[in-house]
């Protein structure tokens, strides 16, 4: 039998691209100690949130922000199609009466790491995947690869603080876009989580692409700086 030549096996999906994407005070917060984060970033910049939902194939949140907002995570404010709506759900907490099970305007994935559950909408397609690192939450690679499988190839992951903390900590975030209102909170809910730096140079460093304003809020867009590229 004659090996096929390489270039004409299919090629193994790669990840999505990443981007990550909120709205923070001055001082970092992303909600209130009670979770209140409606809304921290004002109506423009709200209606520019839609647009990055528009460009992406997928948009992820945690079952922490499902529960505590039970957003519709459609593109309203914009033109633009609607992505696919992930909401990552280890332990199947949501209710099906949460907005991401219920409303049927377009498709949920709703990834758990239990089995399935019976009558699910029909515009729910379920996964089971495995869980991540230490048994917490499900494992961010198989949800990329798997979403690469089903033709995704932009993500926007939208929240919350566990959820954003658990891509930076994997080191899948290629783009970050940061909404910084001018408010100060105090205490209330961190944008990051502890990522177990303890040295300056070990920060995960980013490389600030745009700088603009929008209402009174100021957005800045940054790429991943690699490591191999030199630090300033
Ligand atoms: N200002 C903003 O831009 C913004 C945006 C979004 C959210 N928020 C605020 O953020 C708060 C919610 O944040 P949160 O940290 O509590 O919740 P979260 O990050 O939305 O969800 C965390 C939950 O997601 C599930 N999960 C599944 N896979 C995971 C993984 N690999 N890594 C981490 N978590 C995973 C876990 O629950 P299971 O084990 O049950 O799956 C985990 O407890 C709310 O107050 C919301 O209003 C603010």
């Amino acid at each position: 039998m004659i090996a096929e030549p390489r270039d004409s096996l299919p090629a193994a999906p790669l990840r999505p691209h990443v981007t990550l994407h909120f709205a923070q005070t001055l001082d970092g917060r992303i909600a209130t100690r009670t979770g209140s984060s409606r809304w921290i970033s004002g109506p423009p910049a709200t209606r520019f949130a839609h647009e990055l939902r528009a460009e992406a194939d997928a948009v992820i949140i945690g079952s922490g922000t499902a529960i505590a907002d039970d957003p519709l995570l459609t593109v309203r404010l914009v033109e633009g199609r609607q992505p696919l709506r992930v909401v990552l759900d280890a332990r199947a907490r949501l209710p099906r009466s949460s907005k991401l099970l219920a409303d049927a305007s377009t498709a949920t994935i709703h990834v758990t790491c239990s089995p399935a559950r019976d009558g699910e909408a029909a515009h729910v397609e379920a996964w089971r995947l495995p869980p991540g690192a230490g048994g917490v939450g499900v494992d961010l690679d198989a949800l990329l690869q798997r979403l690469a499988a089903r033709g995704v190839s932009r993500v926007l992951v939208e929240g919350g603080n566990r959820v954003i903390t658990a891509f930076l900590r994997r080191e899948l975030v290629d783009r970050i876009v940061v909404t910084v209102a001018p408010m100060i909170l105090g205490a209330g809910i961190d944008a990051v989580g502890d990522l177990g730096i303890e040295r300056l140079d070990h920060a995960l460093r980013f490389t600030p692409v745009r700088v603009f304003s929008l209402g009174d809020d100021v957005l800045i867009e940054l790429a991943r700086r690699r490591s191999t590229e030199a630090s300033a």
